[in-house]
């Protein structure tokens, strides 16, 4: 028996991971449907920026109801779904209004939060940012019932220590009750495998999610995915800590201000947000965006559906 399938009352041990702006309510579906557990993620379904807080609540509120048009499966919701963490406590009343089955908390544990939640019933899926034991332990104190740990390999926001996600996952195996899913690099049946034999119990997948027909990430980006490979990727300091790109003319800039000293700050700020993310990955403009991705992009050859996508991840589990 598989915890993590029993906890999410799934069929295969695999979280699509939230990805800003690529994410909607087809894509979690087509995941549910393929047996793993779909996500929305900030700016689900979007095209534009929201104007107000209140806008990202509305819209987030109105994709909900359509993955629930789609599909009757479980699904997750993560409760920051955006830069202004104050919006934390109003995410969370509208994931409990709305009975989201699963919440990701991404390592803020907030008790509070993890209180209602529990009280609410749901699912409560830890990813520290930036792994580590004690905190590990605080998210099992508090509730969590699923431990993500992270690695360097990941796509998105990378976390401050740059430690590959096999040799992070060693430090969490044994040491903590919870069931643990590995993130960072996860990208094909042999990772998966990979994974499984050094502990973890499920995998939380983006990139390889980026490269299915479901994705609505540009046709162009997904076309770069399956020709590209780690080795092409652009590692820059930023705020928090460090992002990568691949080379987009704006990658290529960020790449070179980080290795010429220039501050985290004034990095972050030619990012422009989730701005640089819509242009690159959205739009597929590789003057002004960035194009996000993982290490796992060696190991993604071809664009295919979500369906072949989990059968090819679980094919040697
Ligand atoms: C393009 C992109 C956007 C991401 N945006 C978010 C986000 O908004 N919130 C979040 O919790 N994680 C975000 N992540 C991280 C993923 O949830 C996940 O941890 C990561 O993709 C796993 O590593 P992999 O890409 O190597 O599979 C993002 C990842 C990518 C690639």
């Amino acid at each position: 028996m598989n915890r993590i399938c029993d906890l999410l009352h799934i069929t295969h041990p695999i979280i699509q991971a939230p990805m800003s702006w690529l994410t909607d309510a087809k894509l979690v579906a087509a995941v549910n449907e393929a047996g793993g557990l779909g996500f929305l993620a900030p700016h689900a379904g979007q095209n534009s920026n929201p104007s107000s807080n209140d806008e990202v609540l509305s819209r987030m509120r109105a994709e909900i109801a359509k993955v629930r048009t789609l599909t009757d499966k479980p699904f997750g919701v993560p409760v920051v779904v955006s830069y202004d963490l104050s919006l934390m406590p109003r995410m969370a009343d509208l994931l409990i209004e709305e009975q989201v089955p699963v919440v990701l908390d991404n390592g803020y544990l907030d008790e509070t939060l993890y209180r209602r939640f529990k009280d609410a019933g749901m699912t409560i899926i830890c990813r520290l940012g930036n792994p580590n034991l004690q905190d590990a332990q605080k998210a099992e104190a508090l509730g969590a019932d699923i431990l993500v740990v992270t690695g360097f390999d990941e796509g998105g926001t990378l976390p401050q220590k740059e430690v590959g996600s096999f040799s992070v996952l060693a430090d969490f195996v044994g040491k903590v009750k919870l069931p643990l899913m590995l993130a960072g690099g996860i990208a094909d049946a042999d990772s998966v495998r990979a994974a499984m034999v050094l502990g973890a119990e499920g995998v939380y997948v983006g990139t390889a999610f980026i490269a299915t027909h479901e994705c609505r990430a540009a046709q162009s980006v997904k076309e770069w995915l399956t020709q590209a490979s780690a080795d092409d990727l652009l590692l820059y300091r930023t705020e928090p800590y460090y992002y990568r790109s691949l080379p987009t003319a704006l990658g290529k800039r960020l790449h070179a201000m980080s290795e010429e000293g220039a501050s985290r700050a004034e990095i972050a700020k030619l990012m422009n947000g989730g701005t640089g993310m819509r242009l690159g990955m959205l739009e597929g403009d590789f003057e002004q965006g960035y194009v996000s991705v993982g290490t796992g992009v060696s190991r993604i050859n071809r664009i295919v559906s979500v369906k072949e996508l989990i059968n090819q991840l679980m094919a040697a589990v």
